[in-house]
Formats: structure tokens, sequence, C-alpha cells
């Protein structure tokens, strides 16, 4: 009989959520390993974390957390405090930590503390913008990290120019991809468009909540008027981030969106019905990193509001357009979309619903005697 290595899956936020359910899928595939779920608690309310549950059946975390919010050190160091006896207890033979959140780099730095291996799933990807504390998780967890995934070549290039060895690095594509195809038929089924009262491509997606754009009164003001502007061509359906909602609150902004006909504004909403909003959308705005991945997929016109993207192949190969935070910027690619003028993209390689086939075949190769070597 093999020993079962003992894999420890660290999640807190929503998009986390969305890369860790494939790999259950594959879990059961291999009698040699033994998942156990982490959940940090750093999203918490049902639309930012149970729905992906439920919608994407993913197994009831082994531990909640229960972190919750707080200031970036108070969460990165709950977050710690309360893994470390976890991972003391369990005794993981590795741990696994998506993306570029808080809970991902707590997660990292108390698995190293205790020479536990890190699988880090979204490797590489670098705004070069240190002021984002995204960007601050992913470069830190990078270097700590002993199997590096990365979802697209320039993500490879990033890691090897820091020092990293080309053989603890892994292109295995985008796991939100998986999620999505393996969804798709559910996707298709959601009513929102019905409730919404929307047509399919008569109406225009706003997502909204990197701290650099809300916190800012002069940009969060600047996207608002935009948004007053674009919504006389078009209907925009905004489901809005809690981050967002409060600030608008705390910058009194409340009249730049209010008596606006042609907005739609919604509580977060889940996996399908938002998967199926941005499908059948005409375009998308959005500072969201995995809304830019997605959208190059679903071939969807999508306009970044930043002035940087971490994930350059959504604009060498996908249909994403880094257009800034400037309101004349915004409008004028806005109205280009509704002229006509539609960037065409393509699907970049590995994105194909089978990353974590890969990446759990990778990591039994890399099994000996219920160790990771
Ligand atoms: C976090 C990630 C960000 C990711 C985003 C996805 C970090 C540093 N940021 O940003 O990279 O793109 O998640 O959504 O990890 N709140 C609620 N309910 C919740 C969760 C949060 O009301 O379930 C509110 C709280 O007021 C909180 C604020 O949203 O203070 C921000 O939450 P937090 O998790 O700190 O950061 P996000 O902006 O969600």
């Amino acid at each position: 009989m093999k020993v079962r290595a003992k894999i420890l899956l660290i999640v807190g936020a929503r998009p986390n959520f969305i890369k860790v359910a494939p790999l259950f899928k594959e879990f059961k595939k291999y009698k040699t390993i033994k998942p156990i779920l982490v959940h940090t608690g750093q999203h918490y309310d049902f639309e930012m974390s149970k729905v992906f549950f439920q919608e994407l059946k993913i197994p009831k975390p082994d531990y909640n957390l229960g972190v919750g919010s707080g200031s970036h050190a108070w969460q990165t160091a709950k977050i710690m405090e309360k893994l470390e006896p976890i991972l003391l207890k369990e005794k993981p033979d590795l741990v696994i930590v998506f993306g570029d959140v808080n809970s991902t780099l707590a997660g990292a730095l108390t698995a190293v503390k205790h020479n536990i291996k890190i699988a880090h799933v979204e490797a590489g990807l670098r705004s070069f913008d240190k002021t984002m504390p995204e960007e601050i998780n992913r470069c830190l967890t990078d270097r700590i990290s002993d199997y590096l995934f990365t979802t697209e070549p320039k993500a490879i290039e990033n890691l090897i120019r820091e020092g990293i060895t080309k053989k603890r690095i892994y292109y295995v594509g985008n796991l939100m991809i998986d999620t999505f195809l393996k969804h798709k038929q559910n996707i298709l089924q959601s009513a929102i468009l019905n409730k919404l009262k929307l047509k399919k491509k008569e109406y225009g997606v706003l997502t909204l909540h990197r701290p650099e754009n809300v916190d800012n009164k002069k940009i969060l003001g600047e996207i608002l008027e935009s948004l007053k502007e674009i919504q006389e061509a078009i209907k925009i359906v905004w489901p809005i981030h809690p981050r967002t909602k409060k600030m608008i609150k705390y910058f009194h902004y409340a009249f730049l969106i209010k008596d606006l006909k042609n907005l739609i504004i919604t509580s977060p909403l889940g996996y399908l019905d938002m998967l199926n909003l941005m499908k059948q959308s005409k375009f998308i705005m959005t500072d969201s990193g995995g809304i830019q991945e997605e959208t190059t997929f679903l071939k969807v016109p999508c306009l970044t509001l930043r002035k940087v993207t971490e994930r350059p192949i959504t604009v060498d190969v996908g249909t994403n357009i880094v257009v800034g935070v400037k309101k004349e910027k915004i409008v004028k690619v806005v109205k280009k979309i509704l002229a006509g003028h539609i960037k065409k993209g393509k699907i970049p390689r590995f994105w194909d619903g089978k990353t974590a086939k890969r990446i759990l075949k990778i990591l039994n190769k890399k099994l000996k005697n219920g160790k990771f070597f």
C-alpha cells in the first residue's frame, strides 16, 4: 500500500474559489494524494463565498479560519496565526496557493516557515506596480514556492529574470477556463438576462474593485462620470463589489450614479449568472484580473480600467484593451466598440479545460514514497 501524500489547499477570496474547483475532480483519480481544503474566510458574504462553493460543487472546507476583513497586515497576520496550528496538526507534504490575494501570501509564508513545499498556481504575473497589494503578494509568493504553475509565457520570462530556476516552472494553462468549460451548460441555462430584462449583445458590464481605483477619490469620480455618459448609449449592468459600495458612500458619490436610467446596479452575482452575463454582453469594463482572462476566452471585448495589466497575453492574443482611467479615453473606446470596431482575439495555448489534469500529473510525478521532491 502506497503512502498517501497530503496536499493542503488554501483559498480565501472569490477568484481562488474559481481556480480550486477543477482540481477536486482530478484528485479523485489519484489514490496517492489526499486533499485538505482550508478557507481563510477573507471573503465571507454568501454572494462572495458560499454561492461559489454551491455552484461549483467545491467540497466543504475541512477548516474555515473565519478571518474576515481588516488591514493588510492584520489580515495577513491573522491568517498566518490561525493556519499555523493546522499545518502542525495535519503535517501536509505540499501546500497549494492560488493567485495573488492576501490569503495566498499568508498561506505560503506560514508553510515555508515550517519547511513545507509550496505550489503556486498562477505564478509569474507581474504588473511592475509595487503600489498594488497583489503585486507584493505575487512576487513574494513566487520567491518561496517550489512549483510554479503559469498561465502565460510572459510569466515564465518574469520568473526566470527574477532568478527562479527553469525546472521549477511549468506552463499548465488556466484553471479558470477548466471551470468555465465544466459548467458551460449550467452557465447557458442561467436566467439572468430575463431577470434583468436584457437582450443579448445590447448591454455592457462593469466590475470595479481595485483599491487603486475605488479608494482614489479622483479616479473613482472619473470612472463614475464616464459611466454617466456611456449609459446614454447602451445599458450597463454593474454587479457592485462591497469595497466599491463602501467607497461610493465614503466619498459621497451616490449622486453621480443616481437616476441613471440605463445603469442597472446589482449585488455581486454568483458564478453561473456572472459568466452568462459576460458571455452575452457587448463589452465589459473591468479592473479585475480574472475577468480579463475570461473575456479573452469568451472573445468578448474587454476594456481594462487600469494603466497596466499583469496579464499581457489578454492584450497580445486576446480581446483586452488597457484603456486607463481617464473619462475621455474610456468613453472613446466604448463608442468605437458600439460603432462596430471590435478587436478580434484568439484563445491562448493550454486554455483548454485540461489545466487541472496537467497540474496533478506533474505533482504525481514528483511524488516518491508519499513525499514531493
Ligand atoms: C480581494 C483581493 C483582490 C481580489 C479581490 C476579488 C487582496 C489584497 N485583494 O480584494 O486581489 O481581486 O479580493 O474580489 O487580497 N467585504 C465584504 N464582504 C466580503 C468580503 C469583503 O463586505 O465577503 C468588504 C469589506 O468591507 C472589506 C472590503 O470588502 O474591507 C475589501 O475586502 P478584501 O478581502 O480586503 O479585499 P478585496 O477588495 O475584496
